[in-house]
């Protein structure tokens, strides 16, 4: 059913727990839904939200939000040792690499326990533990709003990046929604334990099940990162900065031994979190908002009233901070919706 509801508010939509609203709300649950909105129902810019897990909503939205509710799953071939499943955009991501585990199919299992829907997943290229999304997506079905047509798109035209992919910038932004997307799983692929951490509680025996490496990795989690049912956060506020050879010398020459991963075009990624806490800002507030102290790349809404202002606050002392100690630019990897969006160091 499609449901249009202005000025809704969008409170219980974000896991910050952000107080703000949008002129438009639409939400479906089937395809025809969505071919069903006319052009004139698209008031304002267009955002799609989905679990509004990687979200800072800075004041209220003055266009349309989406909503997906389209869930399924369809496998559409299993030649004994690979499945291809297509899963709905609405579907909670977590939920597919549950399933996934549970029937022995090896892929998804280290993305366990990250929060948010599969289309936004799909658009966020989300990765932990030594993997991403984009290793396992085929092919996905999207609804083009201006051609009001289907449309299948390949992995090769989905740009995918660290955290990017072609659907967070023109043409297909706001403009070509997700709503299914086919995965390959492997009965016989075994364990990805290219992640230290992960690897590190494999160290006995190695895991014989996806299912095993999935409660590694909800372990992990569960230890590091605050629990977006309990407290406020969008999870990662920060991408992993990528810097060149040379200014990794320069840190690592003031610096001493500095954690990072060499990339294959010979620049280095380094963990934010270790900048956020050489600069000593575990726990640093402002307001309600704090820096989490088990892993420092994260965000929370700490009084559970803390404004955006607070949380733009925090974002500019952590940017400023980093950058006139180290001379990088964080650059923030939750999307910033509304008014005073931009954050500038
Ligand atoms: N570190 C510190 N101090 C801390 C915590 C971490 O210095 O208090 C350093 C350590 O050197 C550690 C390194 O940061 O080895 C990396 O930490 P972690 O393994 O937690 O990973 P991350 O690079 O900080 C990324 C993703 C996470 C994902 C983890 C695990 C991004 C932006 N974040 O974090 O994704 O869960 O790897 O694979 O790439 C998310 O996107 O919301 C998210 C949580």
């Amino acid at each position: 059913m499609l449901q249009i509801i202005d000025n809704y508010d969008l409170s219980g939509s974000n896991t910050f727990r952000m107080k703000a609203s949008c002129r438009r709300f639409i939400s479906y649950d089937i395809i025809q839904d969505l071919a069903s909105i006319r052009p004139a129902d698209l008031t304002g810019p267009v955002f799609h939200i989905g679990a509004g897990s990687n979200i800072l909503l800075t004041g209220d939205y003055p266009g349309t939000v989406l909503f997906s509710r389209i869930k399924y799953y369809d496998i559409l071939g299993d030649n004994g040792d690979e499945m291809l499943v297509e899963v709905g955009a609405g579907a909670t991501f977590d939920e597919f690499c549950s399933w996934a585990a549970s029937k022995h199919l090896w892929g998804a299992e280290n993305l366990s326990g990250i929060p948010g829907q599969t289309g936004a997943a799909a658009v966020q290229n989300i990765g932990a533990y030594g993997a991403e999304v984009k290793d396992i997506v085929v092919r996905l079905q999207c609804f083009n709003l201006e051609t009001r047509r289907l449309e299948a798109i390949p992995l090769e035209k989905c740009a995918y990046a660290y955290r990017d992919s072609a659907f967070k910038h023109e043409p297909f932004k706001g403009k070509m929604i997700i709503t299914g997307v086919l995965f390959r799983l492997s009965r016989s692929k075994g364990p990805n334990l290219s992640y230290k951490g992960l690897a590190r509680a494999f160290t006995q025996a190695s895991p014989k099940s996806p299912m095993e490496v999935r409660e590694a990795v909800l372990g992990i989690r569960g230890a590091k990162l605050p629990d977006p049912s309990v407290i406020g956060s969008a999870g990662s506020f920060f991408k992993n900065p990528v810097v060149s050879p040379e200014d990794f010398c320069r840190i690592s020459g003031a610096e001493g031994e500095v954690p990072h991963f060499d990339l294959p075009d010979g620049s280095v990624k380094i963990p934010a979190a270790w900048l956020i806490d050489r600069c000593g800002l575990k726990g640093a507030s402002v307001g309600g908002a704090q820096v989490w102290e088990s892993q420092p790349l994260v965000i929370v809404n700490r009084s559970g009233s803390a404004s955006s202002s607070d949380v733009l606050a925090l974002e500019s002392l952590i940017i400023n901070t980093v950058n006139e100690r180290f001379n990088i630019i964080l650059h923030p990897e939750v999307e910033h919706l509304g008014p005073g969006a931009e954050v500038k160091p």
